[in-house]
């Protein structure tokens, strides 16, 4: 059950991925190794919003810096530095710096004194609203996040890491409101594995959790400041006038029998597998059932028209034909604008074999957690090189459907889906750096994207649709008559609309366990970590979206309606419809967010998530069907 989570079962993958990683360390991925005393670094992330108790809902989706104005953290001497990051990592939002906490391996300290800091009246109110929506710190300690040891209700046994903890609390003496408070105390125990039979760097960081507390502390002393712990009054923001609060930190060290190894495991807790388990047990035996009865009734349906065709060939009694055969001079008929079609299409073979590739490096374990923004930054990496895939694909179905203005294709399939990606990114980081948030991407990194596209995307497309133009177009299996036939009229299950509806739910339904925890670890950044649970999901939804829309393309040719191209390509697509239904209603129950740039946000990105979907999902059910259409009037005997 465990390689379902993180690595795989078979041995020859472990052995292929332990002898890649000796080869070269993925970043992040090596251990360090300290000796007692050594400096372990504190380094500091943005703070970001958490699920409220009270409510469990989130407020808001804005991070901040941790070092903005208005907090007032203490930083180190000489400024906070920047620690590198990679390019996924800086665009989900992490931004990394140092800080004057100092940690000595195996050196407990009780009641350090950190720094001393004044908040005036409109800091105060805004590290007040910030407590309010249930702000988080996010601290890393040797690569680690800092966490906040959380146990499911009714199981206390069981315990595990939530990353982050907790900006500020509450005081409730039950008369009047509640009023937040500061955290100015951190309690950080840190667990450390000591390597058997080393002598020399032999201690490595497994595990860290920070207790936050908050004391109105006195400091005493002249020159050497030392700081008393012992007061328990809670530390409060006034809004009113200027407040001093002194920081200070106590550091716990303790011996751990957990190896580096499996440092992650706490943090990457689900929070009940059986449930996991369930549904996709549940969604695989759906699932397979249905292919299972699909292909059976379809396979001897058509086996039966095929031998009824041939038959009445031979007869010469064609007057009684019915049926799909019928449609065979219009089928192959090229579908209205081909441009945009093979457009779509090429940028979904991009985006499928992306998503495929990046789920199953993920699985093989190349993308570790240690390693941040690693997920995003393969993504990237795998999008820009399947360029060529892309190319290929759109130039070569334009050609199968006869378009002529290739120019027109090259230029375009590499430049619509990220185009509209892009501006929709680059609409969406106006309101981040409206609201003076950590998260919006800084312009470099912009640049960097569009340079990565403009000279590793763009040529390989490029390449690709001069290869896809090459190759020999699919050539119809039956000739296409010169006049269009009549289209009868259609039952209302396959009218547009509703065969949209009908088909696209399959699809989302083989996802929806999957997508409701991959929606929570982007909005409430949880550590997202079972790729053998969405390898699964992945394989399942690819079945799904094929099979259904082949049956009712089925449907669709026997009403001897042969418009099925762009019908092929909606109805698979209309799951996407499903994922922002599911989007918006998650908004409605999970979030409540107050702000407008946090509603922005979260309905762009699902719009943005949807529409990749759609071209995603279109692309697997047209493929499907373009087969599918194609056996069948190859097996047919046409005079
Ligand atoms: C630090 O203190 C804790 C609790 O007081 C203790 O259990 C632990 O052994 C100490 N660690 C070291 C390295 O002395």
């Amino acid at each position: 059950m465990k390689w379902f989570r993180s690595s795989p079962s078979l041995a020859a993958l472990i052995a292929l991925r332990a002898s890649l990683s000796a080869a070269f360390y993925l970043p992040g991925v090596a251990p360090t190794d300290y000796n007692e005393g050594d400096l372990v670094p504190l380094n500091v992330n943005r703070l970001t919003p958490a699920i409220q108790a009270s409510s469990q809902q989130v407020q808001s989706l804005i991070s901040y810096d941790y070092y903005h104005e208005y907090f007032h953290f203490c930083q180190p001497e000489g400024g906070p530095q920047k620690i590198s990051e990679s390019l996924g990592s800086i665009l989900f939002g992490d931004r990394i710096l140092t800080s004057p906490f100092e940690l000595r391996m195996g050196k407990n300290e009780t009641c350090k004194l950190l720094c001393q800091s004044k908040h005036d009246k409109r800091s105060a109110r805004f590290t007040n609203m910030r407590i309010w929506q249930g702000y988080n710190l996010n601290w890393l300690i040797d690569g680690l996040p800092a966490a906040t040891l959380t146990s499911q209700i009714g199981d206390e046994s069981n315990q595990f890491y939530s990353q982050g903890f907790s900006l500020g609390g509450f005081v409730n003496d039950g008369k009047t409101q509640p009023k937040p408070i500061i955290n100015n105390h951190y309690d950080i125990i840190v667990d450390y594995h000591r390597i058997p039979g080393r002598k020399d760097r032999s201690f490595r960081v497994v595990g860290v959790v920070v207790q936050p507390s908050s004391r109105h502390q006195k400091v005493s002393g002249g020159d050497k400041k030392t700081a008393d712990c012992g007061n328990e009054d809670p530390m409060l923001l006034s809004e009113e006038g200027n407040t001093d609060i002194t920081y200070t930190y106590s550091v716990i060290w303790m011996e751990s029998p957990t190896a580096w190894a499996t440092r992650w495991d706490k943090y990457l807790h689900v929070f009940d597998p059986r449930i996991h388990w369930f549904s996709l047990v549940n969604s695989a035996i759906i699932v397979v059932f249905l292919t299972g009865m699909v292909s059976m009734v379809l396979l001897k349906t058509l086996r039966k028209d095929i031998a009824r065709y041939n038959q009445l060939d031979l007869n010469e009694d064609v007057q009684e034909d019915s049926g799909w055969k019928l449609v065979h001079g219009d089928v192959f008929r090229p579908p209205k604008n081909p441009m945009l079609l093979s457009i779509f299409l090429g940028s979904g073979a991009q985006i499928f074999f992306m998503t495929g590739v990046t789920i199953l490096f993920a699985l093989l374990g190349f993308l570790s957690p240690s390693g941040r923004g690693s997920l995003a930054t393969a993504m990237i990496i795998f999008y820009t090189l399947l360029g060529f895939v892309g190319g290929y694909t759109s130039a070569r179905v334009y050609k199968s459907f006869g378009g002529e203005s290739w120019r027109k294709n090259i230029l375009f399939t590499p430049i619509f889906i990220p185009g509209v990606v892009f501006g929709t990114f680059f609409f969406l980081n106006f309101f981040l750096i409206w609201k003076g948030s950590s998260g919006a991407v800084p312009l470099w990194t912009m640049i960097a994207l569009v340079c990565i596209w403009f000279v590793i995307s763009l040529p390989l497309s490029f390449a690709g649709s001069w290869f896809g133009f090459r190759a020999p177009a699919f050539e119809a299996p039956v000739r296409t008559n010169q006049i269009p036939r009549q289209i009868p009229e259609q039952a209302l299950y396959l009218k547009p609309l509703p065969s949209m509806l009908l088909v696209g739910i399959l699809p989302f339904g083989a996802i929806f366990v999957e997508l409701y925890f991959i929606m929570s670890s982007i909005w409430f950044h949880r550590v997202y970590y079972m790729f053998g649970f969405l390898f699964v999901c992945y394989g399942i939804m690819i079945i799904t979206c094929s099979t259904v829309t082949i049956l009712m393309i089925y449907f669709l040719l026997c009403s001897e309606n042969y418009h099925w191209h762009w019908r092929a390509f909606f109805i698979s697509g209309a799951s996407a419809f499903y994922v922002i239904l599911n989007a918006f209603i998650y908004w409605l129950s999970k979030l409540s967010l107050g702000g407008l740039a946090s509603n922005v946000l979260y309905l762009g990105y699902s719009l943005l998530i949807g529409f990749l979907f759609f071209i995603l999902t279109g692309t697997i059910g047209f493929f499907s069907s373009w087969v599918f259409v194609r056996k069948i009037y190859a097996s047919i005997k046409i005079d």
